[in-house]
């Protein structure tokens, strides 16, 4: 995206070496958080893009997937919808899993949350390899619902994880490495 709020947004994300573990360079988006004017150009930036794209659902992945979606939803007059980790949701859910470099994986969404024919952007911070945000496309179109587009604030573009979308478009403002 070139807009001139996007080198704001980029400088106010922390990037931290060596977490979680050895080796990775931790995008932390909670220094967006404490910089109202990068947050509010992050959301602004999305609700620009999804105002007027007949989208009902807002479907925002855990965990930060739930500080970004919520208030594109509200300002694009959407419904927000999360797609939680195994066990967490109290009511009848659909699961989803996905495969991670040691093992395996679930992401779980509210039967009835959302119904056939419904359009919907996927959010979450990031995308790395991509298999998070497969399982939740996978998720919302098993059950009818069409994914417009998946929005992270970070790419880590060396990981290609847009690859494993298929031909579902993914907006990202910050790509990185
Ligand atoms: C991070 C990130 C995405 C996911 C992306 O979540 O917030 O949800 O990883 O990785 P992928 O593209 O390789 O699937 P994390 O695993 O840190 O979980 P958390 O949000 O619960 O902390």
């Amino acid at each position: 995206v070139t807009d001139g709020r996007i080198a704001g947004i980029s400088a106010a994300i922390r990037v931290i070496p060596d977490f979680p573990k050895p080796g990775i360079l931790f995008q932390d988006i909670t220094t967006l958080l404490l910089d109202p004017k990068a947050f509010k150009d992050t959301i602004d930036l999305f609700v620009e893009r999804y105002k007027d794209k007949d989208i009902s659902v807002v479907a925002g992945i855990e965990a930060r997937g739930f500080i970004f979606g919520p208030p594109i939803a509200l300002a694009i007059g959407a419904k927000f919808v999360p797609i939680r980790k195994p066990n967490k949701l109290p009511g009848e859910v659909i699961s989803e899993e996905y495969s991670l470099e040691y093992g395996t994986d679930k992401m779980e969404m509210h039967v009835g949350a959302v119904q056939a024919g419904e359009r919907a952007l996927v959010i979450d911070d990031l995308i790395a390899t991509g298999g998070t945000l497969c399982a939740a496309i996978s998720l919302l179109e098993r059950v009818g619902v069409q994914v417009v587009e998946c929005a992270c604030v970070i790419e880590l573009a060396d990981l290609k994880g847009r690859d494993r979308l298929g031909d579902r478009p993914l907006f990202v403002l910050v790509s990185s490495i």
